[in-house]
């Protein structure tokens, strides 16, 4: 019965750090802490094509590496929250975080800041969202 009681805790500390563990996601660095995703909203997705066709196609395909990598895919790597900051943060990004410093080494340009404002930004996280065939 002692046993029992020491390995029910063993489980259970197990348990509450693994969860802990498990909220390493990489949000990136910028003023997006927390986005909320929910089924796709087609009408937000058409701004933000539209806005990528103007502000993004100079340096990025959906299949083909180009100034910058390939797009289709990207929010199977990488969490909203990172690809909004680094649509708003894009300097910062690559100062600070590891995983955008090693794409500016393979890259080798830096992605430029375009003044997107925290609503323009979601609305291209809606087209990534629409071509990486979201529901
Ligand atoms: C001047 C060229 C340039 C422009 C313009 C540009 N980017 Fe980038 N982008 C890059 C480069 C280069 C990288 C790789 C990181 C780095 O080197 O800074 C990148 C990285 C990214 C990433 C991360 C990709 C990954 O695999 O994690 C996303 C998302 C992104 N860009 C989205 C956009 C969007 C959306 C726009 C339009 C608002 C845009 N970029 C405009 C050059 C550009």
């Amino acid at each position: 019965m002692k046993n029992f009681k020491m390995l029910t805790i063993i489980l259970l500390s197990l348990i509450i750090f693994a969860c802990g563990e498990s909220d390493n996601v990489d949000r990136g660095i910028g003023p997006i802490k927390k986005v909320e995703i929910g089924a796709l909203d087609k009408q937000l997705a058409e701004k933000g094509a539209e806005i990528f066709r103007e502000k993004c196609t100079a340096c990025h395909k959906y299949d083909e590496r180009y100034v910058g990598p390939p797009l289709r895919g990207v929010t199977e790597r990488r969490s909203p929250e990172f690809i909004m900051n680094m649509i708003i943060n894009p300097e910062e990004m690559a100062k600070k975080n590891p995983t955008v410093r090693a794409m500016l080494a393979e890259y080798m340009t830096q992605m430029t800041n375009q003044n997107i404002n925290e609503q323009d930004a979601r609305a291209l996280l809606e087209h990534l969202r629409d071509i990486d065939g979201a529901k």
